[in-house]
């Protein structure tokens, strides 16, 4: 049955402006990303090659515009980047965006009275 761990305060993670903490659950690397208010659980273990997915760059991603022609910026913050070898997965969902037959685990957070918890 999953159970809660604390991770931090509210005010903690936003006063380092993080965009990340990765810290340890049950033997397991976690990071907790905040996508709008939201936060989000990802194990930090890249399927590739096992890279430490979640220290790597929060960007966005490239879609065809409504043109039809042009590329477009869009999901901002939404996805992590592997620092080994720039594999992209989405951080809600745990997807990964170049392949998908791969996916991360995530984890649910649930806030409660200011303190951050991941469920796991
Ligand atoms: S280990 Fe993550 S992309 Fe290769």
């Amino acid at each position: 049955m999953p159970e809660r761990y604390h991770v931090a305060s509210e005010e903690e993670f936003a006063a380092e402006e993080r965009s990340r903490i990765i810290t340890e659950i049950r033997g397991k690397e976690i990071a907790v990303f905040e996508i709008d208010d939201e936060y989000h659980g990802v194990l930090n273990y890249c399927p590739h090659q096992a890279g430490p997915l979640c220290e790597g760059r929060v960007v966005g991603d490239t879609q065809i515009g409504d043109d039809g022609w042009t590329w477009v910026s869009a999901r901002d913050d939404e996805i992590i980047s592997c620092p080994w070898h720039s594999w992209k997965f989405d951080i809600q969902g745990g997807d990964c965006i170049d392949d998908d037959r791969y996916s991360v685990p995530t984890y649910d957070v649930e806030v409660d009275d200011g303190e951050i918890y991941v469920v796991a």
